[in-house]
């Protein structure tokens, strides 16, 4: 809001002076001399053909004369070789401030028009235990669900569990060949079946051909495989809801690729109709290249030679039940990279059977490392399950400090969140990132925990304080409140950035500078000792609405706040 109406009141009187469609304000990255700068002046000098000097001169000379200077401005400055430098006036940063406090959501925009999302992620599998990538999905999705939301659009969240490939006919041979009885199927026993049954069909092609018979049938419609389905979906879900509950992850709709499957002949009609299902290699599949494509897109497998349907056509069918319920304007996949051309393919393949007009995305992210910068490994040496990681994170926050043990389980809960949580989030999720949990367990540096603690210090700090808000006053006093306040400033920037680019690391970041501005502010002024009860009261003030802040921003990263740290 400040940017924006500045930048137009700097346009107008600029446009008085030379030929300029819209002039850009950035943020400095010299705070020391200015808030803002004008870096345009090289452009309207070179269109201009003028000597940028005489330009930047005469711009200074022009925003000085500006009729409302004083109201705005408390500096502008020309300097060499080509940039003007401003200062805000204190009154317009307060003003703004003001706004921001009086508004709903700090005055941050709803998209306009709204619309519908459909946002798949988390994608956990039945029978496997959820791993290190599960949690990325499941972490940067609900973040970006928050967003969009706060943003004012309507989004659903699908978790679409892998529920009918082969993992559920290795662990239905496992139960028929172990002779289990129903209520003898477990969670502990599905831990055990599905990781022996893997390392058994890698090893064994028969088995594995058994296993793929079995799946078959069970997608075919047999009855006895389709009940033992049903009681491993239940015995895994509920683990798996469990997990999602300890992570504060939520989903709209638990659809699967089980219950896209009635819409699979269907979609297959479509195809028939336009002519787009083709043989190959006695499979039936879809091109999908394009003249335009720079590396080569091999066509979607529909349907494999022995008639099984794949992970490709379950997702068309989902995309088809999606559109025909919810009309979405946007479908939002967060998994993992390696899946990149899997959607590249059911996307083209579901546009171009018209199954739907939604703009899809694929949010792709990168793997977890240890610190040796290899895949994330456990103490064991193994790689984990996501509840290892999450216990393992724990054991290590804890024997941090001895008062830790004392805390109550619902804190530490929150605080192991807040650890792997922000962790994952501070990264641009396209890349790979390394999990140091024992830098990251520590309340100082770039953690979770070092937010969560400025949140609970500041709330310690303003707690039994009244604000008079009738004493408040627009007054500045030094450069550490200033830099805080032009902070608290770039709140709908940078929302409406993280929203735009779906990055939640732009919040994360965010975040953690405003938690670094507050600390200072806070350490280099004695706000508990002042004589001055009118400045002690407008400090009070700011310190509350920071944390109003930085409250709504953890938020919008599903991090939950402890009691006490
Ligand atoms: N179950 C898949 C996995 O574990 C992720 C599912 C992603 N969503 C989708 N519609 N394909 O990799």
């Amino acid at each position: 809001m400040i940017l924006d109406s500045l930048e137009e009141i700097l346009t107008s009187i600029i446009k008085n002076i030379y030929d300029v469609n819209h002039i850009n304000l950035v943020l400095t990255n010299r705070s020391d001399l200015c808030d803002y700068q004008i870096n345009d002046v090289f452009k309207i000098a070179k269109e201009n053909k003028l000597n940028p000097i005489i330009v930047g001169e005469n711009i200074e000379k022009a925003i000085r004369e500006y009729p409302n200077y004083d109201k705005y401005f408390k500096n502008v400055e020309f300097v060499k070789p080509g940039f003007i430098n401003i200062s805000l006036s204190d009154n317009i940063l307060n003003e703004n401030l003001n706004y921001m406090v009086n508004n709903p959501k700090f005055g941050l925009k709803n998209s306009d028009p709204k619309v519908t999302f459909i946002l798949d992620y988390g994608g956990p599998n039945i029978a496997k235990p959820l791993h290190v990538g599960h949690l990325r999905t499941a972490i940067i999705g609900e973040a970006i669900k928050r967003i969009i939301k706060y943003k004012g659009n309507d989004v659903i969240a699908d978790v679409h569990l892998g529920d009918y490939g082969l993992q559920i006919g290795e662990v239905i041979y496992a139960i028929l060949n172990d002779h289990k009885k129903d209520e003898e199927i477990t969670l502990d026993y599905l831990n055990e079946a599905y990781p022996r049954m893997s390392a058994i069909c890698k090893e064994n092609e028969d088995i594995k051909k058994e296993c793929e018979e079995i799946t078959k049938k069970m997608q075919d419609g047999d009855l006895e495989y389709n009940r033992l389905c049903d009681i491993i979906t239940e015995v895994s879900l509920s683990d798996i809801k469990d997990l999602y509950k300890t992570l504060d992850v939520s989903f709209d709709l638990w659809e699967s690729e089980r219950s896209a499957y009635k819409y699979i002949p269907t979609v297959e009609e479509i195809l028939n109709n336009k002519g787009l299902l083709h043989e190959s290699e006695g499979a039936m599949v879809i091109d999908v290249a394009c003249d335009t494509d720079s590396k080569e897109i091999p066509p979607m497998i529909f349907q494999k030679s022995n008639k099984a349907y794949l992970y490709g056509t379950t997702d068309m069918a989902t995309i088809y039940d999606r559109e025909q319920k919810y009309h979405p304007d946007y479908m939002i996949y967060v998994t993992d990279d390696r899946q990149s051309m899997h959607f590249k393919q059911v996307f083209r393949a579901s546009l171009k059977a018209g199954i739907t007009d939604t703009t899809f995305e694929h949010k792709s992210y990168g793997t977890v490392n240890g610190p040796d910068g290899k895949p994330f490994k456990t103490r064991a040496g193994k790689a984990p399950s996501l509840r290892e990681l999450l216990s393992e994170t724990k054991d290590i926050f804890i024997s941090k400090k001895e008062d830790n043990v004392n805390m109550s389980d619902d804190d530490i809960n929150k605080i192991v969140n807040s650890i792997v949580k922000f962790a994952d989030l501070q990264n641009n999720m396209a890349n790979d990132y390394i999990f140091d949990i024992n830098k990251f367990a520590n309340t100082s540096g770039k953690t979770g925990p070092y937010i969560l603690y400025t949140y609970l210090r500041i709330n310690k700090i303003i707690k039994d304080k009244d604000i008079d808000m009738n004493i408040l006053t627009n007054e500045i006093y030094n450069k550490y409140e200033r830099d805080l306040k032009l902070k608290l400033l770039e709140y709908q920037n940078v929302i409406d950035s993280a929203f735009m680019n779906r990055m939640p690391n732009y919040i994360a970041d965010y975040l953690y500078d405003l938690c670094v501005l507050v600390n200072t502010f806070y350490q280099n002024n004695h706000i508990n000792s002042l004589d001055d009860t009118i400045k002690q009261n407008n400090w009070i003030y700011l310190l509350s609405l920071t944390n109003k802040l930085l409250k709504e921003l953890l938020n919008l990263l599903a991090i939950e706040i402890p009691t006490e740290m």
